[in-house]
């Protein structure tokens, strides 16, 4: 019988990095989307299979889950974040899924810690109250927010604008991320109800990822620390709802006092290699900026 591995999300950043990472361990992926036009690149993968799964559809859920051995279980960045894991979860139970690895995020431990923690920490409470033997991922900021997030300014004013002060961050290429959750999902034993915070290789501020930037693409890139209320106005005029600029700028508060400056070496040592470094990552996504 062969071991199918659920992927929720699977049209996403770590989802679609998961997807590839476990098709290049020839697993059988069945990749939960919530469009099936939007998983096509992901169909053409080796050994991956496309389910139409929607969080607000509980009852697409239940077919996406059935004959499943493992599965990853992440879920956006939203107001009823927890409740989508909730779901997830008991449709994971009630198909007698035997492993549950999920995307949570560093600090998710903290007390009281901030906004975004505590619904991570609700959804992983909820998994170790299941029953169901899991693996929680806690990453810290990914290095992939620099394409979708400030690419275009970087492109087209030589600048990337956050209000982070000098504050250090241990970003981590989504890529690790994808490689430890495949690793985990391919050999659960060394996993079972483990809790595995991950980074990149070093903590970096604002002023030393410009000068990455400025030597891998050759032209003079700045690094604007912006107030947080210039940041607050940005957030409000690009039309973004209140929970999400306040959790958003409660996080940039504590990584600007250097709370997301820690290293750890868990990726590297489920992954058996050292974790991309931060040039590594603009090296690769280059033509973005
Ligand atoms: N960004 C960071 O720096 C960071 C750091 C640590 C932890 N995290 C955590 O990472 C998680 C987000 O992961 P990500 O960045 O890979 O997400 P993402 O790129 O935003 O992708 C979200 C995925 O969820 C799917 N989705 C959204 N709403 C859905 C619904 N109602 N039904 C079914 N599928 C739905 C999306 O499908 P579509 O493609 O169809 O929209 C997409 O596949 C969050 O829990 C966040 O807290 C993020």
């Amino acid at each position: 019988m062969s071991h199918i591995i659920l992927v929720t999300g699977a049209t996403g950043t770590v989802g679609s990095a998961t997807v590839k990472a476990l098709s290049g361990l020839g697993a059988n992926v069945r990749a939960g989307v919530r469009s099936l036009i939007k998983g096509d690149s992901l169909k053409r993968l080796p050994g991956v299979d496309l389910v139409e799964m929607d969080f607000d559809r509980p009852e697409s859920l239940a077919v996406a889950f059935t004959g499943v051995n493992a599965a990853f279980l992440i879920t956006p960045f939203t107001q009823d974040q927890v409740q989508m894991a909730q779901q997830l979860i008991d449709a994971a139970k009630a198909a007698g899924v035997r492993h549950v690895v999920r995307l949570s995020a560093s600090g998710a431990e903290a007390e009281p810690g901030i906004q975004l923690g505590r619904w991570h920490r609700q959804a992983e409470e909820y998994i170790k109250s299941s029953g169901i033997p899991y693996t929680l991922l806690r990453p810290g900021s990914f290095m992939q927010n620099f394409v979708h997030q400030y690419a275009h300014s970087i492109k087209q004013e030589n600048a990337f604008y956050l209000p982070l002060g000098e504050g250090r961050v241990s970003y981590v290429d989504v890529r690790d991320i994808g490689e430890v959750a495949a690793n985990i999902l391919m050999n659960p034993e060394a996993h079972v109800n483990q809790v595995y915070t991950l980074t990149g290789p070093q903590a970096l501020s604002g002023s030393e990822i410009a000068a990455i930037f400025s030597g891998v693409t050759g032209r003079t890139i700045r690094y604007v620390d912006v107030p947080e209320e210039a940041a607050l106005n940005a957030m409000q005029q690009q039309g973004l709802p209140n929970w999400m600029t306040e959790s958003l700028l409660e996080l940039n508060a504590i990584s600007k006092a250097g709370y997301s400056s820690g290293v750890t070496s868990d990726a590297p040592e489920v992954t058996g290699h050292p974790a991309h470094t931060f040039e590594n990552f603009v090296q690769t996504y280059r033509d973005c900026f």
